[in-house]
């Protein structure tokens, strides 16, 4: 295949918005380009005419949608001479922040809340050789020592407070709009440390031509000016764990619990910036048990054989809580985000299935009666 059609990674394809010039080195493992699926039996069940979209993040390189923003900031990593990086984690982050440093070959420190996140993320962050920090501590805890020892020890920090990680994530929004040919009407996604809902916002407005308060990059005189490919922006909608939602409180919540582990924050870093992405797109936030979560999760796998981890099903939840109410009127069209494969946490999902699986002798007649009985 000649060289210039083979995909490379997001900020190839979005070059001219991105803030990297001709001779950056890239760091990329091909992130990015994730499919954008319409849900076809989900939304027969509502009786509401809506068209549904998943976009499905789990299938960037590390399995969630972190690699987005990952390639951009470690790319400016690299650029600046950064030898080493840092990040706290609910897993995730840790996990991309490991990739990307190996494919750099530099170091990265990753802190983690002990025993709360999930099998998969920890075996990635181990396996790419990221000095793993476990702290006992929530993510918030993390957060905080982050950005004290970066000012005292020579690390770049790539959470999403790094404007850089916001301009990766930013180019989900222009695949979107790529991909359906305008904006939706409305977007839904998880909401923990609230940075991908604002990034998703600076990519539509970026596309719309538009400013947005939200971007550090445009703060009232674009960087980046680019012609607008849509007028249109869609309306942001982001739902949390009811366990750890300060956006429904009103205010930081000290102790976050839930089952989805990637948005067990109480401390969003975001918190400005969503807020003014609710206000300009005229959005909202709401709440989600977590078995609310935890059905959706399963509705998903079982209906559309999509498989998310249970923070991702948040959005999912949230959207058809609100199509069935008509608060997300009918004739939307609705763009959920998952965040996350679901293999990434495969304790939550074995455990949501126990008694499931049936155990006979290794006999044809066995095998046979566990079929037919089991025929719909
Ligand atoms: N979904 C998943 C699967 C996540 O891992 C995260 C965040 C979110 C949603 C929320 O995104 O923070 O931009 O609002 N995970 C971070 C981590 C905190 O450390 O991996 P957000």
């Amino acid at each position: 295949m000649p060289e210039s059609k083979r995909y490379t990674g997001l900020i190839e394809k979005y070059r001219a918005r991105m803030p990297v010039s001709a001779s950056t080195r890239l760091i990329s493992l091909g992130e990015g380009n994730t499919p954008l699926i319409r849900l076809e039996n989900i939304p027969a069940t509502l009786g509401k005419d809506v068209e549904l979209y998943i976009k499905y993040e789990g299938l960037n390189p590390t399995g969630s949608f972190k690699d987005r923003g990952m390639t951009m900031a470690v790319t400016q990593a690299v650029a600046e001479g950064s030898r080493a990086i840092i990040c706290a984690s609910t897993g995730n982050t840790s996990a991309a922040a490991a990739a990307y440093a190996a494919r750099a070959g530099i170091t990265a420190f990753v802190l983690i809340p002990e025993g709360k996140i999930a099998l998969g993320k920890l075996a990635q962050a181990m396996i790419h050789g990221a000095v793993v920090i476990q702290i006992r501590g929530n993510f918030d805890a993390g957060m905080a020592l982050v950005k004290e020892v970066a000012e005292q020890t020579p690390v770049t920090i790539v959470n999403s407070i790094n404007p850089y990680r916001l301009q990766g994530q930013k180019t989900a929004a222009f695949e979107i709009v790529d991909a359906l040919g305008r904006a939706p009407d409305f977007h839904c996604l998880p909401v923990g440390n609230a940075g991908n809902i604002t990034a998703h916002w600076i990519g539509y407005s970026e596309y719309a031509g538009q400013q947005t308060a939200a971007c550090a990059f445009c703060a009232g005189q674009c960087k980046y000016p680019h012609p607008a490919v849509t007028g249109k922006r869609p309306v942001m909608v982001g739902y949390q764990a009811a366990g750890a939602a300060p956006f429904l409180r009103g205010h930081m919540v000290d102790h976050p619990e839930t089952i989805a582990t990637a948005i067990r924050i109480g401390h969003p870093q975001s918190w400005e910036h969503a807020w003014t992405v609710q206000k300009e797109s005229a959005g909202w936030f709401d709440e989600c048990t977590d078995a609310e979560i935890l059905a959706a999760q399963k509705l998903l796998t079982e209906k559309e054989g999509i498989f998310c981890e249970p923070a991702s099903a948040t959005s999912v939840a949230g959207a058809l809580r609100d199509i069935r109410s008509g608060k997300i009127p009918q004739g939307s069209s609705v763009v959920c985000t998952l965040t996350g494969h679901g293999l990434k946490d495969p304790d939550t999902a074995i455990r949501q299935c126990q008694g499931d699986m049936l155990t006979v002798d290794a006999e044809l007649g066995a095998v046979k009666t566990a079929i037919l009985d089991n025929m719909t």
